[in-house]
């Protein structure tokens, strides 16, 4: 039987996909030399639709959400941002020349390049996408290595924590080192909430991590102490978050902020913000991902609304955001 829309299009022309975003909770950074990062999908995320136009030199990626986005296109007639061109290119590599026929509509309110994984997300949505349009299977660890694939593209040579939990959804532990990576599941008992506030854009992943690494190169035995204490306080988290213990979960996240901070990662406006959430009643705050701006994270035990507000009454663009799955 073939479903038809209200325009008598055919729908097996259409498909939809779905990413959450995410945040790191504890371990971004140290996660790249090999330390546990704790990481969760959150309530929001990126939509995306694609269908098929036999006249597209394609794919082209619009967006509904992100202005910055434009029309994007790879090849000599191309357009858009340089990083999302070269990520449509390796789509068509990695997918068949196929892709050059679909359109791509990007659906979102995430903010773009903050930290909170908009490009790991729209990764597993381009890939999922893909899929559901030609009706292929796609178990949990192909979908990881094509994700991870654009994920490089994006950002070099990441950890893989980001598009991990965006995958898998819901909480992990992640861990990886030279020969295989470690995924860990964790089950928070309840509802995680934060308030969100954005220190403006960041460096960028990569040139964060590249800059970092030139600090680790001067000093190796300093910053691998650090990374160790760091990984030691995303793993104390873990327990927190099992043992529902929210205030010891801050405490720790306000640890880990200090470790960023002495990493330096941190900026006057992260710590305006984390010091904001604090005064406010936040359980802890940090900022989350690759730091040098982005987003910081305040935990809340009540409605996040009220830091939400402090943030932007300090001139912040702010939301609430809350952990995705609940068992
Ligand atoms: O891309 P972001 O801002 O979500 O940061 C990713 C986390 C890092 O640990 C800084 C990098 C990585 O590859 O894990």
């Amino acid at each position: 039987m073939n479903w038809t829309d209200s325009g008598g299009r055919d729908l097996a022309d259409f498909a939809f996909s779905y990413a959450p975003a995410k945040i790191i909770l504890g371990g971004e950074h140290a996660v790249v030399y090999g330390e546990t990062a704790l990481a969760l999908a959150i309530d929001q995320g990126i939509r995306l639709g694609v269908t098929r136009s036999a006249q597209l030199d394609g794919p082209v990626l619009r967006s509904v959400g992100w202005s910055i986005l434009g029309e994007v296109r790879p090849g000599p007639n191309g357009a858009g941002p340089k990083v999302l061109r070269e990520a449509l290119a390796k789509l068509v590599e990695l997918m068949g020349s196929g892709v050059r026929e679909l359109l791509f509509t990007v659906d979102t309110h995430l903010p773009f390049g903050c930290g909170l994984g908009s490009s790991a997300a729209l990764s597993v949505a381009l890939i999922r996408s893909i899929h559901r349009f030609w009706q292929l299977d796609l178990p949990p660890a192909k979908e990881q290595g094509l994700a991870f694939e654009l994920e490089r593209i994006f950002h070099g040579n990441p950890s893989g924590v980001d598009h991990t939990v965006i995958s898998s959804g819901g909480m992990i532990c992640y861990r990886k080192t030279h020969e295989s990576s470690f995924i860990e599941r964790v089950n928070p008992k309840q509802q995680l909430k934060f308030a969100v506030g954005l220190a403006g854009a960041h460096v960028g992943t990569s040139r964060a991590v590249t800059l970092l690494k030139e600090r680790v190169r001067r000093h190796p035995d300093v910053y691998g102490g650090i990374f160790s204490s760091i990984g030691h306080v995303a793993r104390e988290m873990k327990h927190c978050v099992e043992q529902e213990k929210l205030a010891g979960l801050g405490e720790l996240m306000d640890v880990n902020q200090g470790f960023l901070n002495a990493l330096g990662l941190s900026t006057p406006k992260i710590e305006a913000l984390c010091s904001i959430a604090r005064e406010r009643g936040a359980l802890g705050a940090k900022l989350t991902g690759a730091g040098c701006g982005g987003a910081v994270i305040a935990l809340v035990d009540s409605d996040p609304q009220m830091i939400v507000d402090a943030f932007m009454a300090a001139g912040y663009s702010a939301f609430a955001v809350a952990s995705e799955n609940i068992l």
